[in-house]
């Protein structure tokens, strides 16, 4: 296409191209990775702009391809050009080529910058490197020290200048890479958490401007437990194995066609151990500074009474080596202590006002050798002490021993905690010498570091605290892996935990990529199970023989890709994960004669319903048996769209036949003609209607006015679980009963989503009541505070008082409906979509006049409802509109608020006095 026959567009521009779910494009795993591109709008004078075609230049070895394609498509397009091969460079820009509603002749975007995507390792064989280790006595009983490696190699002076270097590093528990004495990227926890008797995931680091050339290098590592040998959950330590190391290769090429250069573990490395006596997950650091070897990075002589020794090399794991499709861990935030005091028995408490998931750093400490300051984090306090109970056996502790000298700054290498406070012992504001100040203690937050992607705001700041207790939660429960909690002895990739949440989480968060990986684990472990996939991932009890199939949490395999699929447009992932989805149903759950699921096994169900006692938090109100067989009818038809989609033309049949005999089968055995359910709860009644699972608009009805009774007759309280939490907001507003959603939203009291609030929760918890109206823990032997399911009320906030909802992946098309009510006069809600940022905002005047103001990005539109048109069934169709910036409004007179509690329609009038 000519530059000169194309008028370009202004107000419209392409954010830099993305590959995959990366973020960034070095080592990406893939050899024809898909192309992204975002719009940017800050000017949308080209109302309705939609792209018609576009246009890839791809940089190869200094020649530029260029591919015009006709195609509406900017989401994950495919790769252009031929594969690219094991490590090699490219970079991409883009422009994109469409029309507006004014102009019918088409317009060009400017070209975006240049992105560039490098390939890691893709063949196996091309791993030089080999697995070392430090000789250590290990045994079951205690943590293994963690390692200090090093080697050094020569860039001769003969070489010409250094093109580019890469170090490719994994390792058998976590590592921090040093070259010539600085920290190789800034990665925590790395290779990170996957099935390791699968895969090890590995780093790769452009390292050029640390290699000193026509001089002496020293590469060095440290290597820690991390979930490699770490005590896990029930199982204790080493289940992977006892022995921790390294396999890194650094691959430096020169200018000039000069032969490059690869460093490689192995028997010339040598190792010794350093100041970390001990970091484990659960139980925490112990770091004594009398160890410290200093300068062993830039290659010093080892400290007296220590040795460097010769690594032993072992054979390189089985498992494969792969580039992970997420973003690393990395500290994304600091906090300062918010208060410093004694608590009642005189211990010194420091609380940072937020609970969260990191480490602490401490500078500035000067106490005489041995003496030893331990800091021990927890997430609440009870009687104003703090509260380690619900930590069960992780110690969450970290201990530093002292040497006289004066501790610069440190913090934990391989572990993190939960924690919203610390109590430190043996160090205190009055000490003299050296007195703890607030300045010399910050909180680290840590999590995979994905782009934050969704914003929410309202009127009501208890629901604005409440939603952000849910992106904290989030934050906290993504380090790696998506776990149930961050402290506790768990901190396990629970699958029906992330499967309730995914919707939520798909908003706030980028998770693509995060998500993705971790589903690959999902199903190499599953292929273990004959179709049933472990309910935790990595599956941490390979070693158990019985592997019951569990429906909320083993529908995960399916449901957990379909909300990827939906909300990111990732087509691959739902390709990827197909055979895990079919052996789930076709073998995985265990089905009674009528198809539906057998009535002999024992079902989480609705886990954590409120009416559970705390010892047995599975034995709610809604009978397991019925939740799984809800799920699976739904999923089955899930599944019959996605055999479409991936044009599995007999596979789509047959899972569509299944699901419309087993929707009959359910309603035979659970729905009466009236639409009344046998299992008559909350949860039962938001699944039967949130799934679809009714005969008729009848049914409908008659189920909705139903669960608003419940509802009412609850007293506005939540009484679902894991279940039924996610999806009651969305059952009441889908039958109409909106203000009911609303007020339960806004209950405070026990159990309620805005009780924590009220309580002072920073966090979402595990538990409607994780701590008691009293003040006091939850007894039951699971009592979290930061655990993310019961936050899946996200996802309604978003939808229905945000009031906007994906419709076509990847939010080509979403729906704007936001639905006033309750209290709430305003709301605001952002998102970063695959095609460029949506915001919706609006509000309601005591004329009753509602006034939205809406941002479409470009090439998507949205189906816009105002709120009138509910209230009106005529006009439901809603209206198309393309990108660009819109004000709207329309008089909107929401249901009779606050409405009534079941008891008070039953109270007879008042009577009058008699004499
Ligand atoms: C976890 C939950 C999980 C459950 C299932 C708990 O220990 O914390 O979130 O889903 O077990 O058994």
């Amino acid at each position: 296409m000519a530059e000169d026959q194309m008028r370009i567009t202004h107000g419209i521009s392409l954010q830099t191209p993305t590959f995959d779910s990366r973020q960034d494009g070095l080592g990406i795993g893939n050899a024809t990775p898909q192309i992204s591109w975002r719009f940017l709008h800050d000017d949308l004078r080209i109302a309705g702009w939609q792209q018609k075609s576009y246009e890839i230049e791809v940089e190869r070895r200094g020649t530029v391809e260029t591919y015009l394609v006709d195609s509406p498509e900017s989401v994950r397009v495919p790769w252009p050009s031929s594969p690219l091969s094991s490590r090699e460079r490219a970079a991409v820009r883009v422009r994109s080529i469409g029309v507006s509603q004014d102009f019918k002749e088409p317009t060009t975007t400017e070209r975006s910058a240049w992105a560039s995507v490098e390939t890691g390792i893709l063949d196996r064989k091309e791993w030089r490197a080999q697995l070392i280790t430090g000789q250590q006595e290990t045994s079951l009983e205690k943590p293994i020290r963690p390692l200090l490696l090093r080697s050094s190699f020569e860039v001769s002076d003969v070489c010409p200048k250094i093109s580019q270097a890469r170090l490719y590093v994994t390792a058998q528990g976590v590592y921090h890479a040093y070259l010539n004495g600085t920290r190789v990227g800034d990665h925590f926890m790395a290779p990170g958490f996957t099935s390791y008797r699968f895969r090890f995931s590995y780093q790769v680091f452009d390292v050029t401007n640390l290699i000193k050339n026509g001089s002496k290098n020293i590469l060095a590592a440290e290597v820690g437990e991390g979930w490699y040998a770490s005590s896990l959950w029930r199982e204790g330590r080493q289940i992977y194995g006892k022995d921790i190391g390294l396999i890194a290769q650094l691959e430096i090429t020169f200018e000039n066609d000069h032969k490059p250069l690869v460093v490689t573990t192995d028997a010339s490395w040598e190792w010794n151990t350093g100041p970390m006596l001990a970091s484990e997950i659960y139980d925490g650091e112990t770091f004594d500074m009398a160890h410290e070897q200093s300068g062993w990075k830039t290659g010093a002589q080892a400290q007296p009474g220590t040795q460097w020794r010769k690594v032993t090399v072992l054979p390189l794991p089985s498992a494969t080596f792969s580039a992970p499709d997420g973003p690393p861990v990395r500290a994304t935030q600091e906090i300062q202590p918010q208060k410093i005091f004694k608590s009642p028995s005189g211990k010194l408490l420091i609380d940072f006002g937020q609970n969260l998931v990191g480490k602490l750093r401490v500078r500035g400490l000067y106490k005489p050798a041995g003496h030893r300051v331990i800091f021990q984090h927890a997430e609440v306090l009870e009687h104003e002490e703090i509260c380690m109970r619900p930590l069960r056996a992780a110690k969450c502790t970290d201990v530093i021993v002292c040497s006289g000298d004066k501790l610069e700054s440190w913090s934990p290498s391989f572990t993190f905690h939960g924690f919203r406070f610390v109590q430190v012992d043996g160090w205190s504001p009055e000490d003299e010498l050296c007195p703890l100040l607030a300045e010399n203690i910050t909180a680290i937050v840590l999590h995979s570091d994905m782009k934050l992607t969704g914003w929410f705001n309202c009127s009501n700041e208890q629901i604005n605290r409440l939603h952000e207790n849910s992106v904290w939660s989030m934050r906290g429960n993504f380090l790696s892996i998506p776990t149930d909690c961050p402290q506790r002895d768990e901190r396990l990739g629970w699958t029906g935990d992330i499967q309730v949440f995914s919707p939520s989480a798909n908003f706030l968060y980028d998770t693509d990529g995060m998500i993705a990986d971790w589903l690959v684990d999902l199903s190499l472990e599953q292929n273990e199970g004959n179709g049933v996939p472990p309910m935790i991932v990595p599956n941490v009890q390979f070693a158990k023989e019985s592997r019951p199939p569990q429906a909320v949490w083993g529908d995960a395999s399916i449901l957990v890709p379909w909300a990827l699929y939906t909300w990111f447009g990732d087509r691959e992932i739902l390709s990827r994960q197909y055979h895990s989805m079919k052996s789930w149903l076709d073998k995985g759950c265990s089905r009674g004669e009528d198809g539906l699921w057998t009535t002999s096994l024992w079902q989480h169900g609705d886990w954590l319903d409120p009416s559970a006692p705390p010892e047995d938090p599975g034995n709610g109100q809604t009978d397991g048996v019925y939740v799984a067989d809800a799920y699976l009818v739904y999923v089955t038809g899930v599944l019959s769209q996605i055999a479409t989609i991936l044009e599995c033309s007999d596979d789509a049949r047959k899972y569509s036949d299944d699901h419309l005999r087993l929707k009959q089968v359910f309603q035979e055995k659970y729905i009466t003609p009236k639409g009344m359910v046998m299992c008559d709860t909350q949860t039962s009644l938001s699944l039967a209607l949130f799934f679809s699972l009714f005969a008729s608009e009848d049914q409908i009805k008659n189920a909705g006015e139903r669960l608003a009774r419940k509802v009412r007759f609850a007293k506005f309280r939540v009484a679902t679980g894991f279940a039924g939490t996610p999806i009651v907001t969305h059952a009441l507003s889908r039958t109409g009963w909106h203000q009911l959603s609303y007020r339960m939203l806004l209950e405070t009291s026990c159990p309620s989503w805005l009780y924590p609030v009220t309580m002072g929760a920073t966090t979402t918890w595990e538990r409607w009541n994780s701590m008691l109206p009293d003040g006091t823990v939850n007894p039951g032997q699971m009592t979290s505070f930061n655990h993310y399911a019961l936050g899946s009320v996200s996802n309604w906030l978003h939808e229905y008082v945000g009031g906007i909802s994906v419709i076509e992946p990847g939010w080509k098309v979403f729906k704007v409906q936001p639905i006033p009510g309750g209290t709430i006069r305003n709301a605001d809600i952002q998102y970063e979509s695959p095609y460029g940022l949506i915001k919706c905002s609006w509000s309601l005047d005591d004329a009753s006049v509602f006034s939205m103001k809406l941002q479409i990005p470009p090439n998507s539109s949205a189906l816009v409802f105002m709120p009138e048109m509910e209230v009106n069934p005529k006009g439901r169709q809603g209206t198309v509109f393309y990108s660009g910036r819109y004000d709207l409004s329309c008089n909107f007179h929401p249901d009779p608020w606050p409405p009534t509690p079941l008891e008070t329609l039953f109270k007879p009038p008042a009577r009058k006095a008699t004499s």
